[in-house]
């Protein structure tokens, strides 16, 4: 399936962020986003409803060509990777928790509750659960400066030396998490994402442009999808 598409999956806007990284960095690949808006944000539904959600994305995606899926959703990476792993092949984006945990950098983990559920019990790591900023990214996407990040998240400790992001939504307000935070390193998990593809000796990156670059939407919420693309991502 050389030719097949690369199938990109969210809760709705946040894996937009990780798609223009893909775009960038697989310019001689076609791919298909796909974004559960109706039904997000998925960060404070139990384990069980996030893995009902994707098999309803996995039903969407089995029209297409796939070459292999990108979960660009830490939320549905922790809750649901093997079932989309049992279909297609998968790559899942994670916060990069334990690489900094063996480095014994304090470091502060911005994400949903779902999400921090997972990293109760590291050392160096401490989840600060955000209940409702992907709530409030996905609804203010064409105003973002009506955003406040302030009420969200108080200051952090001095200790932590790390912010991550784990949350691709949180990738829309970047800056202002910085501007407020100050963190003396953000990361999220995008970069080791990227890495584990090109590793992947099993599947064929194309190298020459056998068709446009291009990227299609897909499912009840691609029109709107793809304008937040249009005018958001890749303006
Ligand atoms: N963008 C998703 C993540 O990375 C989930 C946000 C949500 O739907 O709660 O976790």
């Amino acid at each position: 399936m050389a030719n097949g598409y690369i199938a990109v999956i969210d809760s709705g806007i946040g894996g937009l962020t990780v798609l223009k990284s893909l775009v960038k960095e697989f310019p001689n690949e076609n791919f298909i986003y796909y974004g559960d808006n109706k039904n997000a944000p998925y960060g404070n539904y139990s384990a069980f409803t996030v893995r009902r959600l994707t098999l309803k994305i996995l039903t969407e995606l089995f029209c297409y060509d796939i070459k292999f899926v990108v979960i660009a959703c830490n939320t549905i990476s922790l809750c649901a990777a093997d079932l989309v792993r049992g279909v297609y092949k998968t790559f899942c984006v994670y916060p990069p928790a334990e690489l900094l945990e063996t480095k014994k950098e304090y470091t502060a983990l911005l994400a949903t509750l779902s999400t921090c559920d997972h990293y109760k019990h590291y050392k160096y790591i401490r989840p600060f659960p955000l209940k409702y900023l992907a709530g409030d990214i996905e609804r203010n996407i064409f105003c973002l400066d009506h955003i406040d990040i302030t009420s969200h998240i108080k200051k952090i400790p001095k200790k932590y030396k790390n912010v991550i992001l784990g949350c691709t939504h949180y990738g829309f307000v970047e800056n202002d998490i910085s501007i407020h935070l100050k963190p003396p390193k953000t990361l999220n998990g995008t970069k080791a994402l990227i890495a584990a593809i090109k590793k992947d000796r099993k599947i064929s990156i194309n190298s020459k442009n056998i068709s446009k670059n291009q990227v299609i939407f897909i499912g009840e919420n691609s029109k709107y999808n793809f304008e937040v693309w249009k005018k958001v991502v890749i303006n």
